[in-house]
């Protein structure tokens, strides 16, 4: 038995079968298994490879099979296919046994022989791929992983040099943080002393670390906050305030640090869910921050008791998530273009909602972690044609280069080196 092809398979049915998300289902895996001598590098590597190549690896497979099999066991063949062609761990023979046993002890038994078959197959053949002179679209699709509908989406912004430029881009697979104010310092030393990587991102009080590595200190917790670059220019371009809503605030990144670096204001923080306003409470109790009030509250329904009350309203809404694709790379897995519908419908409602929360002369910030324009700058622009009363206010970017367009900020891995993001400000006459 190979411990590690095992767990990865244990991890990777939950995220295709069950819809979990990859970072959760490592984490309980790896850690229901302590006793276990296992790689977990190579478990890691296993789990995101597949769901970072599914389109690719589901192109392969497709040419071998006259038609598609269970779920199950097509995440067999992907595993397959994956560690071939992509991971120089496992020879072959081990890869064909461990997953046909796999498929041997799963409902779908019967199918081991044709788990067998196909990967003897795949492996011994030559493998075509599309040409981009052929279908630039299927070619992009196929080469870097993602769906045929978002590259249409994209394609429709980006000529096809920029989009093969942000398609490849790799950012640094080191982690983002905050160190606590007043904790620069110490923190400084302490990575120094312990040779931990550190490179800042805007100042000292922030940068990208070997988060591994500093994970093996849970002594310095009290230390920093994981946080995204982009997430913490949005509440740094808060104006100071006494009174800040959050409308989706869960779990806390803006929030907490809002009222971290507005200790005069209070914060309403806000979500659909009471497990997420939960997550918010438990973040801010354990950073000792005491100007944080959560509320479930529907952000696309109106709560008259908010008019006009606040200084700053925030509008972080649910997006697709295209920006973070790299982090986070089972997004794509259940996105559909239908759901795009959705969601636009949603950030405009919410938007549209949160607007009569501010106060004349007071701010209100919207933004996301997608890099379509449906959910930037068209939705902006909508929302400024029907409330003429609210105009666009210029971004402080903290220095990272971005995409500007009007006063609407676009964080664009390819010249940000963040993560993709969009932030509009705007101020209500
Ligand atoms: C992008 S996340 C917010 C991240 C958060 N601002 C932070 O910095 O940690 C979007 C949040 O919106 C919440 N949400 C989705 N639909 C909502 C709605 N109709 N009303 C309020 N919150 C909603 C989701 O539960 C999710 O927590």
């Amino acid at each position: 038995m190979n411990w590690e092809v095992k767990f990865s398979y244990q991890v990777l049915s939950d995220v295709y079968l069950k819809g979990t998300y990859a970072s959760i289902g490592l984490n309980q895996t790896l850690s229901k298994e302590k006793g276990q001598p296992v790689n977990t590098k190579l478990i890691t590597k296993i789990v995101y490879g597949v769901i970072e190549k599914d389109i690719s690896l589901e192109y392969i497979i497709e040419q071998f099979l006259t038609k598609t099999p269970p779920k199950r066991i097509m995440l067999l063949l992907k595993m397959g296919v994956y560690m071939h062609f992509f991971l120089n761990s496992l020879p072959d023979y081990t890869i064909v046994n461990e997953l046909v046993n796999l498929a041997k002890n799963s409902p779908e038994k019967y199918l081991a022989g044709l788990v067998n078959a196909t990967l003897k197959n795949i492996f011994s053949s030559s493998i075509q791929l599309p040409k981009p002179e052929d279908d630039f679209i299927k070619y992009c699709s196929i080469k870097y992983g993602y769906p045929v509908w978002l590259i249409k989406e994209l394609s429709q912004q980006y000529s096809p040099k920029e989009l093969v430029s942000l398609l490849s881009t790799k950012l640094t697979t080191d982690t983002h943080i905050r160190i606590k104010q007043g904790k620069e310092k110490e923190f400084h030393q302490l990575i120094k002393d312990h040779e931990i990587r550190f490179s800042a991102s805007f100042d000292e009080s922030a940068g990208y670390v070997d988060y591994f590595t500093l994970l093996q200190h849970p002594e310095w917790k009290s230390y920093y906050v994981v946080q995204g670059c982009p997430s913490m220019i949005v509440a740094k371009n808060m104006p100071d305030s006494s009174t800040i809503l959050d409308v989706c605030a869960a779990p806390g990144g803006k929030s907490v640090y809002l009222a971290q670096l507005q200790p005069q204001a209070t914060i309403t923080a806000c979500d659909l869910y009471s497990h997420r306003t939960k997550l918010i409470d438990d973040f801010a109790k354990g950073q000792q921050i005491h100007n944080i009030k959560t509320v479930v509250q529907d952000a696309t329904k109106s709560n008259l008791e908010w008019k006009e009350k606040f200084d700053g309203v925030v509008c972080d809404v649910p997006c697709s998530g295209t920006g973070v694709i790299g982090k986070k790379p089972d997004i794509l897995l259940n996105r559909t273009p239908d759901n795009l519908v959705e969601l636009v419908n949603v950030q405009l409602q919410i938007l549209d909602t949160a607007c009569e929360y501010v106060k004349h002369g007071g701010t209100l910030i919207y933004s996301t972690c997608s890099i379509l324009r449906k959910e930037n700058q068209d939705i902006v622009q909508q929302f400024l044609d029907h409330h003429p009363d609210f105009h666009l206010k210029k971004v402080n970017t903290y220095g990272i280069p971005v995409i500007e367009e009007g006063l609407m900020v676009t964080f664009y891995p390819p010249i940000s080196k963040t993560e993709g993001f969009f932030i509009a400000i705007m101020e209500r006459v």
